[in-house]
């Protein structure tokens, strides 16, 4: 049973930090011709409203991008704030994009894209948000998606997995689930999110990935908690392969995101 909605959370600082980079490597990754696949496994439902019930019930957006945006964080030729301005445009002031969106924006016509998401409410705003674009959304277990298409077809491009870590035997099956995706794809870009809670729970996951993965890049930021007693005090992405240019970002973030206090 699925309870985790990214609606009560978008455009929160763990959204800010994500889809900052995210934004940074499809922008570099779009710069050559070739054509490229994304895929997502755990993509939610694409766009979110932030003047809506669910963000004002947590207040995680008045606190992350709103912060973000009031302190200047992003210059507006950086591919973040370009894709947040296209989303305000076509969908209105209080938009907040998705990562499957944000991706769609940062693609050409002839780039492959493939987004799963198992919650049925999630996966239907999804399909609708999604509905202008070239992307095939499907309805089933993200990983047994990324698997089933590994290596992809054009070889060249990412795979973004974020899950809501509302299973905990996520942190145990991610390791072995992004070492079979990398045995079978030695050039994707594989980027993989995930929080920083208080009691620390990522630890052994993230152990067993640098030591497998000791080339990926692995970054982490931390900001104050959106509410008393919230446990999420950062985030973190561990990047197989990151493009050019991904590491300076994640460097300038985290300057950024240790002026918070
Ligand atoms: C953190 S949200 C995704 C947010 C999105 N990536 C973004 O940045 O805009 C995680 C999503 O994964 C979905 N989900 C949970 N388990 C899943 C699974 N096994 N396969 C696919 N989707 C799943 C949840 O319904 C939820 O919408």
């Amino acid at each position: 049973m699925l309870s985790y909605q990214h609606g009560y959370h978008a455009g929160n600082m763990a959204d800010v930090h994500k889809h900052a980079l995210l934004a940074v490597m499809l922008d570099y990754l779009a710069r050559k011709e070739k054509p490229l696949t994304y895929m997502e496994t755990h993509s939610g439902r694409g766009l979110y409203k932030l003047d809506g019930p669910e963000a004002a019930k947590t207040g995680e957006a008045a606190q992350g991008i709103a912060v973000a945006e009031r302190l200047g964080w992003f210059p507006a030729d950086h591919p973040y704030p370009r894709r947040l301005a296209e989303v305000r445009e076509r969908f209105g002031r209080a938009s907040y994009p998705g990562s499957p969106l944000i991706a769609a924006l940062s693609l050409r016509r002839y780039d492959v894209m493939t987004l799963a998401e198992l919650h049925p409410q999630e996966f239907a705003a999804l399909e609708e948000t999604m509905a202008p674009f070239r992307a095939t959304v499907l309805r089933q277990d993200g990983m047994e998606m990324a698997l089933s298409r590994t290596p992809p077809e054009p070889r060249r491009g990412m795979l973004l997995i974020d899950p809501s870590y509302e299973v905990k035997e996520d942190y145990a099956a991610l390791p072995r689930f992004i070492g079979s995706i990398a045995r079978k794809w030695n050039v994707g870009v594989v980027a993989l999110w995930y929080p920083l809670l208080s009691g620390d729970p990522h630890r052994e996951m993230m152990a067993d990935l640098t030591r497998a993965h000791p080339d990926a890049l692995r970054h982490e930021v931390r900001f104050p908690p959106a509410r008393q007693g919230h446990r999420m005090v950062g985030s973190g992405m561990f990047i197989l392969n990151p493009p050019w240019g991904t590491e300076d970002e994640a460097r300038r973030l985290t300057g950024l995101f240790r002026s918070l206090k």
